[in-house]
């Protein structure tokens, strides 16, 4: 008996940790992983211009309207921001075409988050 309660107290304590791990996981944020993990950090920063928009700038523009930015993370919208400078985006594009639908609506979600809404 003392046995049965140790081991099943074993197993529920690895559970337990193993669902708190992937809870933690998931509150760090999917998208801003996969914004570091492809780089896109480099150029954009969170509130001021560097080599590309600021996420705040981009965040602002879409406005929330995550459909569209996810298209355009698929190559499929014109960029609603237009610097002149489409074909620096061009190659990045090609990075987050790859990603999972569901990578992409997380980074989407993550840089819609800097619109201060
Ligand atoms: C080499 C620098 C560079 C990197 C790396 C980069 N970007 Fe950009 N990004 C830019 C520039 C420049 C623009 C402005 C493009 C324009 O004027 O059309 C831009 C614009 C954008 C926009 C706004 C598009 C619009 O509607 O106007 C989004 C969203 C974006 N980038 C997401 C990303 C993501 C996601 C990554 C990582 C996969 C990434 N960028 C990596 C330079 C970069």
């Amino acid at each position: 008996m003392k046995r049965f309660i140790l081991t099943s107290l074993i197993v529920f304590l690895t559970c337990g940790s193993l669902t708190l791990g992937t809870m933690l996981l998931a509150a760090d944020g999917g998208g801003e992983a996969t914004f570091h993990s492809l780089h896109c950090n480099i150029c954009h920063k969170p509130d001021r211009r560097s080599a590309g928009p600021a996420l705040s700038e981009i965040g602002k523009a879409y406005n929330g309207q995550q459909e569209l930015l996810v298209q355009y993370l698929q190559g499929q919208a014109k960029p609603l921001i237009d610097l002149g400078k489409e074909q620096v985006m061009k190659g990045q594009l090609e990075k987050t075409k790859e990603i999972s639908a569901a990578e992409r609506g997380e980074l989407a979600g993550y840089i819609l988050s800097f619109g201060g809404k």
